[in-house]
């Protein structure tokens, strides 16, 4: 299970639906990743589809991966669980996939603040080890989803900037108020691509970055390691 170590900025690597990171591609992509953990003792955390999950961990052991997608559980009239699930990614079945944890409430896959509720309240009820990411789009939504329910990290991502090449570290005042609003374990992303994009993001007072084209398709000659390497010297 992955256990967070406060004296490393955690690097959070979304593989999206890329073509590259999908399949086969997102075994290879996290067998890098885990080469780099291993060489360089960085944090990193790859969030790769669902779908992707159990063939992910198995190519690449060492290395903490979680799903892009996490759901509760359904319960009946009496607010007792059902005793079987169809369909969803429930904390059970990310644990027997191998995963631990779940990214929740991208810009490309929102939720509701009541199924946020839900969905961290069923994975810490399940295994409080169980890693808990979910996402806002301003600090404002992040600081009301921390009073909610108090997953592990919450991570910013202004959604203009997603995909872009303009780091969200460029509007410090964001990654700040981010950080005053929220307090510890706060993530910002969108647009980072460099270890001075984190460096800017870990002075603003950020634990960490969570990213994905920086890596999954980076810019000129560079392959995902070398920027992966870059990365982690942040
Ligand atoms: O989940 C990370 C993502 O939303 C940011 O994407 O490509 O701007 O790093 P990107």
């Amino acid at each position: 299970m992955f256990k967070f170590d406060s004296t490393k900025p955690i690097i959070v690597v979304n593989f999206k639906d890329y073509e590259e990171a999908t399949g086969k591609g997102a075994e290879a992509l996290a067998v890098v990743h885990e080469r780099v953990l291993k060489e360089t003792g960085a944090q990193l955390v790859v969030a790769v589809h669902p779908t992707d999950l159990r063939g992910v961990v198995e190519a690449a052991p060492g290395l903490p991966v979680i799903s892009q997608n996490g759901d509760s559980y359904t319960r009946g009239s009496d607010d007792e669980m059902k005793k079987t699930q169809t369909g969803r990614m429930t904390p059970k079945m990310i644990e027997r996939c191998g995963g631990v944890g779940t990214l929740i409430n991208h810009a490309e896959n929102p939720r509701t603040d009541d199924e946020i509720y839900e969905i961290v309240t069923d994975f810490e009820l399940e295994n409080p080890a169980l890693l808990t990411i979910v996402c806002a789009e301003n600090s404002e939504r992040g600081e009301a989803i921390k009073a909610l329910c108090k997953p592990d990290f919450v991570a910013i991502e202004p959604p203009d900037l997603i995909g872009g090449d303009v780091s969200v570290t460029t509007r410090p005042e964001i990654v700040s108020d981010a950080v005053s609003r929220l307090g510890d374990n706060v993530l910002v992303g969108a647009g980072v691509k460099t270890g001075e994009d984190i460096r800017s993001a870990l002075e603003l007072g950020a634990k960490g970055v969570l990213l994905a084209s920086g890596v999954v398709k980076p810019k000129g000659d560079m392959t995902p390691e070398e920027v992966l390497n870059e990365l982690v010297k942040a």
